[in-house]
């Protein structure tokens, strides 16, 4: 069984996920109330919080950091990195943030040795599903199955959402609609399918609720009616 999968995403009017400043602590208020067990990044994501913050790449290391929690039931989300090509590496630094009870890495059989030998010593718990890529269907029920995820949220950019709305994975789109045109490049958006080597994909919505929060920004949520490929004209 996979757990119910959220995409909360902040966005532009335009469509943008980047290149505005974006109201993080209402996107955060908001995105508490389903009370996930797991929240998943895209390792694009992780990236570039790492290129907007290089302090997160260059923490100081010991071992206690990398002493999974224990004692008491923790109720804060577990934090999931999508990271076939071991290209996170500032596991420490992300342990150290204060809302998550744990940190685990979703990998493929293609993610090099030396990546999974670097998450071992560090007692983090790793998820090895795909052969190049990470088979998401796969690690979602292996997060069911396997951590006890009923609830997830996506904080990710437009090609984990894709791979995500073209297996039929997500249940519901939550959309932070912010008063600004923030221009710039076409991508990332909410759903880049092409990043994800997806030709094509046009994703059904059930339109559920729409509020007006502070600010102007428009709060709308849907249900996910169906996914299909289409063909890139
Ligand atoms: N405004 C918002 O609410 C919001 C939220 C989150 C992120 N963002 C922004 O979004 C940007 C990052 O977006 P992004 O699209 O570049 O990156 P991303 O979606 O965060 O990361 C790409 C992910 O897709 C996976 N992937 C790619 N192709 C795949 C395939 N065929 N099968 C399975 N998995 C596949 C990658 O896995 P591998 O690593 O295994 O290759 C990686 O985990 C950042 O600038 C970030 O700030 C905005």
């Amino acid at each position: 069984m996979k757990p119910r999968v959220i995409i909360h995403t902040a966005m532009s009017l335009d469509g943008r996920i980047t290149n505005f400043p974006a109201d993080l602590e209402l996107y955060y208020s908001l995105a508490a109330q389903w009370n996930p067990d797991a929240i998943l990044f895209g390792s694009g994501t992780v990236l570039a919080a790492v290129r907007d913050n290089p302090a997160l790449a260059v923490p100081p290391e010991h071992e206690e950091m990398f002493t999974p929690p224990a004692g008491q039931p923790d109720p804060r989300p577990l934090l999931v990195i999508a990271d076939s090509r071991g290209q996170v590496r500032c596991w420490d630094a992300i342990r150290k943030w204060p809302y998550m009870r744990d940190v685990l890495a979703i990998c493929s059989r293609a993610t090099p040795k030396e990546y999974q030998n670097y998450l071992k010593e560090r007692h983090i718990g790793t998820i090895i599903t795909g052969g190049e890529r990470v088979d998401m269907r796969e690690a979602l029920e292996a997060l069911n199955r396997e951590h006890g995820v009923k609830t997830l949220r996506i904080d990710s950019g437009g090609t984990l959402n894709s791979v995500l709305l073209h297996a039929g994975l997500v249940d519901e789109v939550s959309v932070l609609i912010h008063p600004v045109i923030a221009g710039g490049k076409a991508v990332p958006t909410l759903c880049d399918p092409g990043q994800a080597g997806i030709t094509g994909l046009q994703i059904h919505l059930v339109h559920k609720s729409t509020e007006v929060l502070k600010d102007g920004i428009v709060w709308s949520q849907y249900a996910v009616d169906g996914a299909e490929p289409v063909p890139v004209q």
